[in-house]
């Protein structure tokens, strides 16, 4: 699809990769609204981007949104489906000095499957849901996965999530396909967000070293896949990764 045609919803689009990816839609001159509960995040964004605030692990938020930004572009065709979060820590972890044991903390847990995989879901169902019943053919998603859907340690809610995010990819597809709705998914690996500016330095450092092309992915370069995806009417399915060869 040409991006200049596409009526697009970016979620988590307040900041990092999501803000990125509706500045360079806007630029391309698509239609986009982008949605986060970072108010004031979305007030910064370029004029001429539509804004919204809203929790995407909501279920009845995500019906307005969907349909308000229907009405507000005059049709929809695109979903970057972005919003996600991370609460990250070991299942079990060992006091060094006590040597006492903690359990992780089950609301940490059900907070990352409540943005990041029900909020997805529920994203992908209504926009779905929409197309098919205005009948607006072709349609596309970009799902964002994460090289962690692999498995990494200390990160089990987030690495069940994305591993969804990339098999629901092949599901969704597969759903879709007689409404004319390709799915696609990108699996970043580290890049340069407010998310991976809050992580721990020691283990910031130590991933960067393990990056072959040497040095930390940016919203840039995750950009060039969105836009590939996008662009690609042949591409269906798929995850990509984008990674710089980094294997966790
Ligand atoms: N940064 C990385 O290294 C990296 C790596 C792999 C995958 N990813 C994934 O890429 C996507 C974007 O990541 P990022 O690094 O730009 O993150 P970020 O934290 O910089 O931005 C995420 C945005 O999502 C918004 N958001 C969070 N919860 C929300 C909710 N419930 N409803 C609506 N919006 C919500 C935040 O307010 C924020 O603006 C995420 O899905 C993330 O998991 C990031």
């Amino acid at each position: 699809m040409e991006l200049s045609q596409l009526k697009v919803i970016v979620t988590g689009g307040a900041r990092g990769m999501g803000a990125h990816f509706a500045t360079r839609l806007h630029a391309a001159g698509a239609q986009v609204v982008a949605a986060d509960v970072d108010a004031e995040g979305l007030a910064a964004l370029p004029k001429g981007i539509h804004t919204r605030t809203c929790n995407i692990a909501l279920e009845a938020e995500c019906e307005a949104l969907v349909s308000w930004a229907h009405a507000q572009m005059g049709g929809l065709n695109g979903l970057i489906n972005n919003a996600g979060i991370i609460r990250d820590g070991l299942v079990i972890r060992e006091n060094r000095e006590t040597g006492e044991l903690a359990k992780f903390d089950s609301k940490a847990w059900q907070s990352v499957l409540d943005v990041n995989l029900s909020g997805a879901f529920y994203m992908v169902r209504e926009f779905a849901y929409t197309l098919a019943q205005h009948k607006i053919k072709p349609g596309v998603i970009v799902n964002m996965s994460s090289v962690a859907r692999h498995g990494n340690r200390g990160q089990s809610n987030y690495v069940a999530t994305k591993a969804a995010m990339a098999a629901n990819t092949v599901t969704w597809a597969r759903e879709f396909a007689k409404y004319g709705i390709r799915v696609g998914a990108i699996a970043p690996g580290m890049v340069e967000t407010p998310m991976t500016q809050g992580m721990n330095q020691k283990a910031r450092d130590a991933l960067v070293a393990a990056i072959p092309v040497g040095r930390i992915g940016v919203p840039e370069d995750l950009w060039l896949a969105v836009k590939f995806v996008l662009e690609c009417d042949y591409f269906n399915a798929r995850t990509i990764d984008v990674d710089g060869g980094l294997v966790m």
